[in-house]
């Protein structure tokens, strides 16, 4: 995922880092849209999350479906208000206008394959497709929007959103290799080191080799499993429920609990 961040970066972030005024003086060309696919839990979400805080900017977030309104025509509205407010600062402050983020969460919620939908023709779908494509087509007349979208399925979105540079920058997102799974496990184990909470009879290679195939979110989930594991091992022994501070300072996840917790995982 490093590597990933790193291409972003590159070619998408350090356009957008620079003062707007200088940059609209050079012949930098700024990409203005990015498209994540890879399998679900590979940190798509993540690094939308995380580029928007290089940025420092709060991003217009849309979740799957959560755009769709049951009122007629409402929508289709709500995708052109998205875009609104970039719209008037551009007018407003030119090349002075704050950077804008959208970011569309699953946007094949919103950007359905309509080739791939059922037999009875979803109008209200199509609509706000029609009006999500017109937006991103109109957003050439804009410096100052960036929007991300992520799918875990590239055939399940419109292919009219992949078709002729509509999204710039299109990057997958693939499995974890053994080395970037270690790389996760870390950072997620990394407040348990801080803490000593760590037993040291944890055999990390062990634990990378059996997670072969499995994603970040994974093992995050892993190391969650194994924090309960111990928590639950340490309150049977002692016997009660009350558990004091110093207590609770002792703990620590072991080997074993790490065991129970991959036991635990369904991939
Ligand atoms: N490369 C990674 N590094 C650290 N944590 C990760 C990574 N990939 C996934 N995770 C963990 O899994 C969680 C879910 O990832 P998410 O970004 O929602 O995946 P996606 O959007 O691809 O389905 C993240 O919040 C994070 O805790
Ligand atoms: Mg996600």
């Amino acid at each position: 995922m490093e590597s990933i961040l790193e291409e972003i970066f590159g070619d998408v972030l350090i356009p957008r880092l620079y003062p707007q005024s200088f940059v609209a003086k050079t012949d930098i060309n700024k990409i203005r849209d990015i498209l994540l696919h890879g399998p679900p839990g590979t940190g798509k979400s993540l690094i939308a999350r995380t580029v928007c805080d290089i940025l420092n900017v709060n991003p217009k977030v849309i979740r799957g479906p959560e755009i769709f309104s049951s009122m007629l025509g409402q929508s289709e509205q709500n995708i052109r208000d998205l875009f609104e407010d970039a719209r008037q600062d551009q007018r407003n402050f030119g090349s002075n206008s704050k950077l804008h983020v959208i970011v569309f969460d699953e946007i094949d919620a919103v950007c359905k394959n309509r080739t791939q939908s059922s037999s009875v023709r979803d109008t209200v779908h199509d609509n706000v497709t029609a009006q999500l494509l017109a937006e991103i087509d109109g957003m050439i007349y804009l410096d100052n929007i960036l929007l991300i979208g992520t799918t875990n399925i590239l055939e399940a979105i419109d292919p009219a959103l992949l078709r002729s540079g509509r999204m710039e920058k299109v990057i997958k997102i693939e499995l974890p290799d053994a080395a970037a799974r270690s790389a996760i496990f870390d950072i997620h184990t990394k407040a348990l080191i801080r803490n000593a909470a760590l037993n040291e009879d944890v055999n990390i290679n062990h634990i990378i080799r059996r997670t072969a195939g499995m994603t970040g979110a994974h093992m995050e989930q892993i190391v969650r499993l194994a924090v309960q594991a111990a928590m639950r091992r340490d309150i049977l022994k002692r016997d009660k429920f009350d558990i004091t501070e110093e207590e609770a300072e002792a703990l620590e996840v072991c080997h074993r609990d790490f065991i129970e917790a991959l036991s635990k995982i369904t991939t």
